[in-house]
């Protein structure tokens, strides 16, 4: 089965995607000496059905990154799926269409992976692996903790952050934000609720209809740009480099994503910029 979502940021993003790994791999074929690992934290099931008037299947990342046989591939490709239709469809196709690639495709929360990811990473004897991961959830399902453990680790990672999607639809106008939703807001974005608060909203003083004065919580303008701000802050807190955000907006306008890359590695983050920055002319 092909996973249904989409719109023309699926394209955008996964062109973005791609051209960037080429050029990893360009680079890296210099470097032979290092060993290369491919993770793609949310890898679907190969295909995506594309929503629209014609139902249009599109390509997946995981196929498009495993077509890529010049100039070297990756040494390890590692395929991360919850759902387990999807983690079975995508697994008989790599299997049988890239039976020479070195590929692993496992049932599991990306959450859990990235952190045992980050525990081998952090060994001595593996420091030849670079990684290049792809971090493609639909909604907040990816925890702040686990992207801290990922901190002076060799890894680019191209992440997909619901700014439109999720945060600004958790934000309640007058900042009365239930428990469960700010517990997930937390997670998210590895902050506490007054910082969140404070963030994304000000306080605003008035008199009620009874001549009280009273102070009412406001949500600042251009929420989603501004989840994307300090989203791209919280990532430099622990990559020395963030890319400059693509933003992604469905057919009314409105933004779901910002999909951005980030790095220890000044030249990754330049070739990142170069690919995201035509898509603002
Ligand atoms: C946006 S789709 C990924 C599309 C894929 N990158 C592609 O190019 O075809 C998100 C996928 O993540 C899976 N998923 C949802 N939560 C997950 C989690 N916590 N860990 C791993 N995969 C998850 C979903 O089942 C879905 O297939």
């Amino acid at each position: 089965m092909a996973n249904q979502f989409g719109g023309k940021w699926t394209k955008d993003k996964i062109e973005t995607f791609v051209k960037y790994t080429k050029a990893y791999l360009e680079i890296m074929k210099d470097r032979p000496y290092f060993s290369l690992i491919y993770f793609d934290g949310f890898a679907g099931s190969g295909a995506i059905m594309q929503d629209g008037n014609d139902y249009d299947l599109l390509e997946g990342v995981a196929k498009q990154v495993l077509d890529i046989d010049q100039p070297r591939i990756f040494d390890i490709y590692y395929f991360v799926e919850k759902d387990q239709n999807n983690q079975t469809t995508l697994e008989a196709m790599v299997k049988s269409q890239y039976p020479n690639r070195n590929a692993f495709v496992v049932c599991n929360d990306c959450n859990n992976r990235l952190l045992t990811m980050a525990q081998f990473l952090n060994r001595p004897q593996n420091k030849k692996y670079k990684v290049l991961a792809f971090i493609d959830p639909y909604g907040m399902q990816v925890k702040w903790s686990s992207l801290e453990a990922l901190k002076d680790l060799s890894i680019d990672m191209w992440i997909l952050v619901p700014t439109g999607l999720g945060v600004t639809r958790l934000l309640k106008n007058n900042g009365e934000i239930e428990d469960s939703l700010m517990e997930r807001l937390k997670t998210f974005l590895g902050l506490g609720s007054e910082e969140i608060k404070n963030y994304f909203y000000k306080s605003v003083s008035t008199t009620n209809l009874f001549g009280e004065d009273e102070t009412l919580l406001v949500k600042e303008r251009r929420i989603a740009q501004k989840a994307a701000e300090l989203y791209r802050e919280r990532l430099n807190s622990i990559f020395k480099h963030v890319s400059k955000p693509l933003q992604m907006t469905n057919s009314k306008g409105s933004i779901m994503y910002h999909f951005l890359m980030c790095s220890n590695n000044r030249v990754a983050a330049k070739i990142a910029n170069d690919i995201v920055t035509p898509k603002f002319r």
